[in-house]
């Protein structure tokens, strides 16, 4: 299913691309970005626990938007399913996804860059993709040379999106989200300083908000 409803409903357009190491970080994570105004996540499944991770999260919040991203396979996108995720994310899309994600209601974002990348997306019935990685395909002009021929496809862009560049993204018609790994740097995971995390959450959500309205920073 095309992920657009599900997008249109955060109330922050900012979504965490997390690489968990450690199950026990899962909650305690999760709940710093929540609590730090994030409204959705994104769990790589490049790392063992991924799938427990997810399961974890949404046990413990049941109402967290939670989703598995780097789904590279059909056999990934069932175990994604299985686990509670609310969307699944890859950087592409094969015939396999697209075969795995219909035989399921979870929404989809397949990854596109190209003209054709787009259009066999389109021929699947999605409207809503990720592009990655976005700073090396082109960044911000990149996306807005896509709107032309494709007015009615929006993208999340991640790979390189930072909150120094950020605003540049947002500011897109065809942008309805962004993603980064920026808000769960690597030390402060491995260190378990969750209230850095919220800190750096807010923050982030805070900028993002105002950019997102137009204030100035
Ligand atoms: C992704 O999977 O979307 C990227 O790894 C996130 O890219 P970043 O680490 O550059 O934010």
């Amino acid at each position: 299913m095309d992920a657009s409803v599900l997008l249109s409903r955060l109330a922050c357009p900012l979504i965490p691309v997390v690489v968990i190491d450690r199950l026990d970080d899962a909650v305690p994570l999760a709940e710093a970005l929540m609590q730090g105004g994030v409204s959705a996540l994104e769990i790589t499944l490049r790392t063992q626990v991924a799938c427990e991770a997810i399961s974890a999260m949404k046990s413990a919040m049941p109402h967290a938007v939670i989703g598995a991203g780097t789904v590279s396979s059909g056999e990934a996108y069932e175990a994604a399913v299985q686990s509670g995720a609310d969307f699944v994310v890859s950087p592409g899309a094969t015939d396999q996804l697209f075969k795995a994600a219909a035989a399921h209601t979870v929404p989809f974002l397949p990854g596109a860059v190209t003209g054709s990348e787009v259009l066999r997306a389109m021929e699947s019935g999605y409207t809503t993709l990720k592009f990655f990685p976005a700073e090396a395909a082109g960044g911000p002009s990149a996306l807005q040379a896509l709107s032309g021929p494709f007015p009615d496809i929006n993208f999340m862009p991640t790979g390189g999106v930072t909150l120094q560049n950020v605003a540049a993204y947002l500011q897109l018609n065809n942008v309805c989200a962004v993603g980064g790994s920026w808000l769960t740097p690597r030390d402060l995971l491995i260190d378990q300083k969750w209230e850095a995390v919220y800190q750096l959450a807010t923050d982030s959500v805070t900028q993002v908000t105002q950019m997102s309205r137009g204030e100035p920073q």
